[in-house]
């Protein structure tokens, strides 16, 4: 999930999510909370994209801490600003351009300090940036965050500091995130790293390289220490989750997705489970049942389906049809009767017909998306719809068609959420609602989002809300007895 989405529903995200402020106050609380030796040197980070890059984020924040680097959330007083970059469309390296000349200007102010482009947008664009356009100092890949200390002294002294070499297995297996988010509730889990997909309007399998599995030990230990912290939601990230895979060298078995969500389940009851991407593809009935045979594995499932027809997903490299999407949706439907499920939507993709647009309608028709990720398509360099595939759909024919998708989308939401009303969920006290200060808000089970009076009520505790109103949004409702 990016946050360069045109919906509004994913602005009010991204801004939670991006919530410099709140990062940043999130960081000092973290360096003043442990015994972290401190080198006099001050860093600020800022994250875009998806949540891996969000939680790649605190993998790097862990790696500079342990060097005696302090956080700040204030970039004037930093000696190291960090960006944590997307590339996935063309929109989102804009975003990002820009603000590496606000930075600049920063760093003018501050001549002695140096700014690092982390992320997919450095390896995507390598030296290019540092060199080409002068607007960093250091460009560090995805895989060599442990060697951005190094860099960060190499660039100190005026040279260049540039590592983009992709690893077949570094997955910081044994690094403890700092978390950046202040809720103190929910957390992101990396549990691998890569993809091996190959779709061809993606630009992940370049940036971010070959798919590799965490140490599933490290994921149930990072798990439970977070439970141990307060924390009661864990999502377990992946950009193909069901094709996790990590063999225990003390035993033949291998570990699947299935048995790693049972192993995380079973950290506490109270500890909900949530987990992001899934494939149509390998998405088994074994985790479906797993799904639906522990009550702390949320029933949500974000299967992107990017097209709802079977030629335009054959040039998309998805390597299944609409026909087997539908029984995966079936399957949903019949294992766990109550699933939430959501998607990403591609418009415009390279040849696209009018009649295979409409069957991309029909299908968010038939499946009745919870919520929905929508983007035209951007044709990113080096992918192999860049280098095989015309972008001949004009941008106004994509971006109309985009907007068909998205007002379908919104009707759809608000269906789902009307059914809502009247019914009373178990939601999870996460922070106080943006709107109001009185309010707190926390999700369902099924990742609904609910605002409610705060009452008596804790952030980090369960609590049961009957809902009685809702928009396309979210939910609003009132505490009820447990
Ligand atoms: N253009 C538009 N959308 C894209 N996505 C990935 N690459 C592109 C692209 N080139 C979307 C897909 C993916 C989501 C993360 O971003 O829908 O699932
Ligand atoms: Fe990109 Fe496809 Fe891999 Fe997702 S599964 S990251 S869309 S290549």
């Amino acid at each position: 999930m990016y946050n360069d989405n045109p919906t509004l529903k994913f602005d009010e995200k991204q801004k939670d999510l991006l919530g410099e402020e709140r990062q940043g106050e999130a960081l000092e609380a973290a360096s003043a909370e442990g015994l972290v030796p401190d080198n006099g040197k001050r860093f600020y980070i800022e994250s875009y994209g998806c949540q891996m890059n969000f939680s790649d984020s605190e993998i790097v924040a862990s790696i500079l801490q342990g060097e005696g680097y302090r956080i700040t959330r204030d970039h004037d007083e930093a000696d190291v600003i960090l960006l944590n970059t997307c590339s996935i469309r063309e929109k989102a390296e804009d975003r990002i351009r820009k603000r590496l000349i606000e930075l600049k200007a920063v760093k003018k102010k501050k001549p002695d300090s140096v700014i690092g482009i982390l992320g997919c947008m450095a390896e995507r664009l390598k030296d290019k940036l540092l060199e080409e356009e002068q607007l960093v100092d250091i460009v560090c890949g995805p895989d060599a965050y442990r060697d951005l200390p190094n860099l960060v002294n190499v660039a100190e002294t005026g040279q260049d500091a540039v590592n983009v070499f992709l690893s077949k297995e570094e997955t910081y297996a044994d690094i403890s995130p700092v978390r950046l988010d202040r809720n103190g509730v929910t957390a992101f889990v990396s549990i691998m790293r890569g993809c091996d997909n190959m779709c061809s309007f993606c630009v992940v399998p370049f940036t971010r390289g070959r798919e590799r599995s965490r140490n599933a030990f490290s994921i149930v230990a990072e798990s439970q220490e977070l439970f141990d912290k307060g924390y009661r939601e864990v999502t377990l990230l992946g950009q193909n989750v069901d094709s996790y895979k990590w063999k225990n060298p003390a035993e033949e078995a291998q570990v699947s997705f299935a048995n790693l969500l049972s192993m995380v389940a079973d950290v506490h009851p109270d500890l909900r489970v949530r987990f992001s991407t899934s494939h149509p593809k390998d998405m088994t009935d074994e985790v479906l049942e797993v799904m639906a045979a522990r009550e702390n594995v949320c029933n949500y499932i974000h299967l992107p389906v990017q097209s709802g027809n079977s030629r335009v997903l054959d040039l998309m490299n998805r390597t299944y049809t609409r026909e087997w999407y539908l029984n995966r949706v079936d399957a949903i439907k019949r294992i766990i009767p109550d699933c939430a499920i959501s998607t990403d939507i591609i418009t415009g993709f390279c040849s696209e017909t009018e009649e295979e647009h409409q069957e991309t309608l029909s299908i968010m028709d038939i499946v009745q998306y919870d919520m929905a990720y929508m983007f035209f398509y951007s044709e990113r360099p080096g992918t192999l719809a860049a280098r095989k595939l015309e972008d001949d759909i004009p941008e106004e024919i994509k971006k109309r068609r985009l907007r068909e998708v998205i007002d379908k989308q919104m009707k759809h939401a608000l269906e789902a959420n009307q059914a809502c009303i009247g019914k009373t969920y178990k939601v999870l006290v996460e922070k106080v609602s943006k709107r109001s200060d009185d309010d707190y808000c926390g999700r369902n089970d099924q990742n609904k989002m609910i605002v409610f009076p705060k009452e008596q009520s804790k952030i980090g505790s369960y609590i049961n809300v009957k809902v009685h109103s809702c928009t396309s949004a979210s939910l609003k409702g009132e505490i009820v007895p447990n």
